[in-house]
């Protein structure tokens, strides 16, 4: 894993959105991988920014997200869809047709999961995964569990990651208890990843992914197994780690 230090949030975000830029500028049919949370939101407003300067074209790129809350619709402003609309593609001119986020009102889970990795499948799976991290190590939805999840999945979240995005509802009841989610197998499968982390926060989580054991007690420890992962994180992400 190659590790970029930078000096605080807006100089990971500035960072960040090189490296997706530059792959949209090598590639413009490129495949991204994307993300929410409040880890990327820097980055998308540099990739905007950028897009309107001129220097970055969107218009052959297709994007698939990592996940979804359950029975949310995609006009829920708390939904992942409403979100990248609102943080990235409504201000791009990305074609809302490549753009795919997993369906949070799909009526038959399964078959709908099935779906969403055979389309990331036929689609060569992303050139570039961007990823953030979360307290406890997940990747996705991706939580601390035995075993690594593989596919698309439903997943059950956890009492702390329903704590960590209450922040964003009127109150954590509000907070569904369950999302859609592409799993571990799936996200590896990327050619590149680009994992992101920012605040102190995330220090200890950054410490066991990218020094301790690889195991599923913290899903992001996989990535020191994938050919092509960079980690770009502030200093206060990095304080844990020598
Ligand atoms: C969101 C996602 C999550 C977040 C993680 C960190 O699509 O996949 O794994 O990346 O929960 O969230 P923030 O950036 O809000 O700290």
């Amino acid at each position: 894993m190659r590790v970029v230090r930078t000096t605080d949030y807006n100089d990971m975000s500035r960072k960040a959105a090189n490296v997706i830029s530059a792959q949209t500028i090598l590639k413009p049919d490129t495949v991204l991988g994307l993300a929410t949370g409040s880890t990327p939101i820097g980055t998308y407003r540099q990739l905007i920014d950028w897009y309107k300067k001129g220097d970055i074209d969107f218009s052959q790129v297709s994007t698939y997200n990592l996940d979804e809350y359950r029975g949310l619709a995609p006009e829920d402003p708390n939904s992942y869809h409403y979100f990248m609309r609102t943080n990235l593609f409504d201000h791009v001119n990305i074609d809302l047709a490549n753009t795919h986020v997993p369906d949070g009102l799909a009526a038959d889970p399964e078959a709908y999961c099935a779906s969403y990795d055979a389309m990331v499948r036929d689609a060569g799976y992303p050139d570039l995964q961007l990823l953030g991290i979360g307290r406890n190590g997940h990747i996705g939805f991706n939580e601390p569990d035995d075993a690594f999840s593989k596919g698309t999945h439903l997943v059950d979240l956890t009492e702390s990651t329903i704590e960590a995005n209450s922040r964003l509802f009127d109150s954590v009841d509000d907070v569904p208890r369950q999302a859609f989610s592409m799993g571990v197998q799936t996200i590896m499968y990327a050619h590149t990843i680009l994992l992101i982390a920012s605040g102190e926060e995330k220090a200890e989580a950054v410490r066991d992914a990218i020094l301790g054991p690889v195991t599923p007690h913290c899903p992001a420890s996989i990535l020191q197994l994938h050919a092509n992962c960079i980690l770009i994180a502030d200093a206060a992400a990095l304080s844990l780690c020598p």
